[in-house]
């Protein structure tokens, strides 16, 4: 639905060039939600902008149903535009013009006549759950309601795709889950195309089919998010994903040297992932049970769910003879688990209790 192919953006500025999109190639499916994430500056809302050709790309072909964006004049663009609606962080409605008017102002540049806007709107509002609204002007509304106004106004000339840029980023955290629920209704009852941009790992793991990771203007990893998550290969993805979930070491091992080889009184941590069927299957229990000698404790647990598919990480500790801990470490490789051996290390003695 949309393809980005060698896409370069090069800005000039009174302290020199800046090189905002360094060669993206970007691949989205229809029907598909996908994220843009990345830290500020990174070129995100550069690289939504050439989607809709807001900003015209110094290098590349954007491809939007099959349609080389790059390529048409001033008038083609404003109707291939009709099919790209666009929400933002500050929801940019018109103060001085109700809900109603705010949704009714792109048909009336399209020349639409008053009743057939009627048509149009009324359904959007009940869609949005602002048909009590109509008549309020945006100063009259919380920021939540100021972007189902947004919304509805993207929705307007029926758009095939929406991007968001930031749209959850002005918003407490519920307000935000109910604007992304109401974008994942809107993708599944219209079959829209959603590309959202954000620096929330949160937004992107609520509603977002596939991920695409940007740093200083390139792609530093993509994939479904699922996969992201469970497998982050980046650093920059590693720190996002931190922010939701703890990486940290327990308090008890904390800040004590973590080695790869054994000294006395130590512990083996591991991490383990298990996805899927997998995440309630007693995988640690049998090994006990298998391995002669092995002694595991638990030290930090989390169940979680992507799309549906449980997803559990537990930090273990790992005591007893070397031959019972590979013996151990076997059994695990043996198992539909990701291990990631952390090291050696001792407990703090100030927090055993
Ligand atoms: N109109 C412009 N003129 C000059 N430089 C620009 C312009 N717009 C963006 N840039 C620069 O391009 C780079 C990418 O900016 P962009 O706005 O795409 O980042 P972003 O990822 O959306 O950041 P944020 O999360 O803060 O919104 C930045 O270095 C920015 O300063
Ligand atoms: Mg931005």
């Amino acid at each position: 639905m949309i393809k980005l192919i060698g896409i370069e953006k090069t800005y000039d500025s009174p302290s020199g060039k800046v090189h905002a999109l360094k060669g993206i190639d970007l691949n989205i499916a229809r029907g598909e939600i996908y994220g843009i994430i990345g830290l500020s500056g990174a070129g995100k809302s550069t690289l939504v902008r050439c989607i809709n050709m807001l900003e015209r790309p110094t290098a590349g072909k954007v491809i939007v149903d099959g349609q080389d964006m790059t390529t048409l004049t001033e008038s083609q663009l404003r109707e291939a535009r009709k099919s790209i609606g666009m929400i933002f962080q500050h929801f940019n409605l018109l103060s001085s013009a109700t809900v109603y008017d705010n949704i009714a102002f792109p048909l009336k540049l399209y020349g639409m006549n008053a009743n057939d806007i009627g048509k149009k709107v009324r359904p959007l509002l009940e869609l949005v759950g602002l048909s009590d609204k109509a008549q309020q002007y945006p100063s009259q509304l919380s920021g939540g309601q100021k972007q189902r106004v947004g919304i509805a106004r993207a929705l307007a000339s029926d758009p095939k795709i929406l991007l968001c840029d930031e749209a959850t980023s002005a918003l407490d955290p519920q307000t935000t889950k109910s604007i992304l629920d109401l974008i994942k209704v809107i993708n599944q009852n219209l079959s829209l195309t959603v590309v959202v941009i954000t620096h929330e790992m949160q937004v992107i793991k609520q509603l977002c089919d596939k991920v695409a990771v940007i740093s200083e203007g390139v792609i530093a990893e993509r994939g479904s998010v699922l996969d992201v998550f469970t497998n982050p290969r980046h650093a920059i993805t590693k720190e996002f994903i931190s922010v939701l979930l703890s990486n940290e070491l327990p308090a008890a091992f904390r800040g004590n040297e973590i080695s790869q080889d054994r000294t006395p009184g130590s512990l083996l941590l591991l991490r383990l992932i298990f996805l899927g069927e997998r995440a309630d299957d007693p995988v640690l229990a049998k090994m006990i049970r298998t391995c002669n000698g092995v002694e595991c404790t638990m030290l930090f647990g989390n169940l979680d769910e992507i799309h549906g598919v449980p997803f559990g990480r537990f930090i273990i500790g790992l005591s007893g003879e070397d031959s019972a801990i590979n013996s151990a470490l076997n059994f695990l490789g043996g198992q539909d688990v990701r291990v990631e051996v952390i090291g050696y290390v001792r407990r703090n003695s100030a927090a055993v209790e």
